[in-house]
């Protein structure tokens, strides 16, 4: 499990992101490849739960070879069990309990972070998805819900559940995405605990990555953002290890976008693909600080399809 590359580089893993991170997301990094596994964007395990109705949204063959995780997030311990069970039958080689999730929607129905107040709660819910299964169950989790106060206590639940590793997104529900996330806590984490600890949170590029590792001594490294804004950055981690460089060039970028268009064609109508598009966009021109002071004029362009404004895009992105 997490197992490092010949060259000594941290299993990579491709965070879940609901939203941002959809299955045409996943499929156009997943052409430009570098990463070893992706976790899908959370199920949604409801009360009232159809099971086999929620399960059909996954797909364990999706970026195959690479291996996607299903990540289920509710807190009815019945359900969640029912729910990890369907996804086996799936195909899946590994289930994910989403503790993080800061939406209130979620929380409101305790799930998601919410989990983090009660850890003995926490703890029956990931027990209940690890006595459902044999495939490896984990836990991705934020330091804590208002503060930090039981941080340490849901650790050893997520551990005392059985879970095989945790993914530590070391910030609170209530601090959302700022401020930067407390790596400190990830080597706490470390400190802790006898499983294995996936660092998470704030690497945007290949420094990032080295320091995180070397400041917490974490077994693996997963990247959300840092992944849109630069779709190459696993390749770029694990040139680093291989002590070359990888440089993509502008046709890598323009196959990259070129997939993404293609798959959304195929999923929705076109002016969600000008938003959606829009939107990822506006992750790549974070890239750079030249392309940071062209992103606004990008977010208030108007075009009518997304070949439009991906033509309009070039102008900015090939020069
Ligand atoms: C738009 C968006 C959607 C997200 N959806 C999920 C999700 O479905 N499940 C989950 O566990 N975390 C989710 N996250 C959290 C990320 O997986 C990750 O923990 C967080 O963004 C910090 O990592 P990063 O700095 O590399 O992005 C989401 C984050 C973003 C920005």
């Amino acid at each position: 499990m997490l197992p490092k590359d010949p060259n000594g580089c941290p299993y990579l893993q491709l965070a879940p992101m609901e939203g941002v991170g959809d299955a045409c997301f996943r499929k156009a990094i997943g052409t430009v490849g570098g990463f070893d596994e992706a976790v899908r964007d959370f199920l949604r395990i409801p009360t009232n739960a159809h099971i086999k109705s929620i399960v059909k949204g996954y797909n364990s063959e999706e970026l195959a070879p690479i291996p996607l995780a299903a990540q289920i997030m509710g807190s009815d311990t019945d359900l969640m069990a029912e729910a990890a069970q369907e996804l086996v039958q799936k195909g899946a080689k590994r289930i994910d309990v989403n503790c993080g999730c800061p939406s209130n929607t979620v929380t409101g129905k305790g799930a998601g972070s919410s989990l983090l107040k009660e850890p003995k709660f926490l703890y029956e819910v990931a027990k209940s998805v690890v006595d459902a299964v044999s495939i490896p169950v984990t836990v991705k989790m934020r330091s804590g819900f208002d503060d930090i106060s039981l941080f340490k206590e849901n650790l050893l639940a997520v551990q005392e559940s059985g879970a095989k590793y945790v993914t530590l997104h070391p910030r609170t529900k209530v601090e959302g995405y700022t401020p930067p996330a407390r790596w400190d806590l990830i080597h706490q984490a470390k400190t802790l605990l006898k499983i294995p600890v996936v660092g998470n949170g704030d690497i945007l590029n290949v420094q990032n990555a080295l320091d995180m590792m070397k400041q917490t001594g974490c077994d693996a490294l997963m990247i959300g953002r840092g992944s849109v804004i630069n779709p190459f950055i696993f390749h770029q981690i694990r040139a680093h290890f291989a002590k070359t460089t990888y440089k993509p060039t502008q046709d890598d970028l323009m196959k990259y976008l070129s997939v993404y268009l293609a798959n959304m064609a195929q999923e929705m109508p076109v002016q969600l693909q000008v938003n959606k598009l829009k939107q990822l966009l506006g992750f790549l021109f974070k890239r750079s600080a030249k392309l940071l002071e062209s992103r606004i004029l990008i977010l208030r362009s108007s075009h009518p399809n997304p070949n439009s404004l991906l033509e309009y895009a070039k102008t900015f992105l090939i020069n």
